[in-house]
């Protein structure tokens, strides 16, 4: 009954619901766009629908709003706050800038609104090394994933890049002896290792992709098996996608914020248009410059300002 009742709604109400690929099966289902933190924010700026209901954690529904601010953003469950975003101290962020004053502040997109302010260019893990490969400048503050950072750093080495030592809990547990006794069990599988797990893991990859390149590259590599290297529910869309093939995940990696969203929580939001995801205009209009230069550069246009 939920998913004919949340179909029901959304058409009533005039709303999409944009879903991250980490969201709970019950929820990939109902989507009506699944994807990484680049496909959902480039979606959102396309919908023609009212309201956006976001299923993933907070910084992405906020970048939503930040790209729409004229369109109503429902975040259904407030707690799905991602806690690498809440590892930047802003005045901690100042004085770094203060130290540093000819360098480009690059920001993960997994930052909240109020980093964002702060910074020159946003990235995702689908686009990091392309959008620092086009800043001229010499000098780089990455934050806050320092293992997404030193991964850009081995594509441009000539840069000095600064890190902020933050990291995403669900991937930096993952070890190479994790995904040697993958590989020890299935030797014929590709393995899809996600940027922000450390060094020592990402040495283990035949491929480093956001969450939508391993959609994309398992759908269209021959080869049939896979260990994926990620939060574990991006396997339910594999497999869904792809019926003939195998996709071997680590239990554990469960992203629990991701998880906080739930089938009642989005019927919820759907019944009573809370919560909403609301910026002070001011925060608005100073995060929007580095995620939209971040989209100018993704539609392979070039950047207006020289940064
Ligand atoms: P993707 O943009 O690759 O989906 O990653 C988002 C994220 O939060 C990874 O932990
Ligand atoms: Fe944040 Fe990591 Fe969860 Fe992604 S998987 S939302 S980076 S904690």
């Amino acid at each position: 009954m939920t998913p004919e009742r949340i179909e029901q709604l959304k058409s009533e109400k005039d709303v999409v619901m944009l879903v991250h690929n980490y969201q709970r099966p019950e929820i990939q289902d109902v989507a009506d766009f699944l994807g990484d933190s680049l496909n959902l924010a480039m979606e959102a700026t396309k919908v023609s629908q009212s309201t956006i209901l976001f299923c993933g954690v907070d910084f992405m529904a906020e970048s939503a709003k930040i790209l729409n601010p004229e369109k109503t953003v429902l975040h259904p469950n407030t707690e799905a706050k991602c806690p690498m975003a809440a590892m930047i101290d802003i005045d901690g962020l100042r004085k770094l800038k203060e130290e540093h004053p000819e360098a480009v502040v690059v920001a993960y997109v997994n930052t909240t609104a109020e980093t964002k302010t702060l910074t020159d260019i946003c990235c995702t893990s689908a686009n990091a090394v392309n959008v620092v490969k086009q800043l001229s400048a010499g000098e780089i503050i990455f934050i806050p994933d320092a293992n997404l950072g030193l991964y850009v750093q081995r594509f441009i080495p000539d840069k000095k890049f600064i890190f902020w030592p933050g990291y995403c809990h669900v991937h930096r547990d993952v070890t190479p002896e994790d995904v040697q006794s993958m590989k020890d069990s299935h030797s014929n599988a590709k393995v899809l290792v996600h940027p922000e797990c450390a060094p020592p893991v990402i040495d283990m990859a035949d491929e480093v992709l956001s969450t939508e390149g391993m959609v994309r590259f398992s759908k269209s590599s021959d080869f049939s098996e896979f260990i994926i290297v990620t939060e574990r529910e991006l396997s339910y869309r594999l497999q869904k996608e792809n019926p003939g093939k195998t996709f071997h995940i680590l239990e554990r990696a469960i992203c629990p914020a991701m998880k906080k969203i739930t089938m009642d929580d989005v019927l919820k939001c759907l019944e009573s248009g809370r919560p909403e995801i609301e910026l002070p205009e001011s925060v608005i209009e100073q995060a929007k410059l580095p995620l939209e230069r971040m989209l100018t550069i993704s539609r392979g246009e070039k950047l207006k300002d020289k940064l």
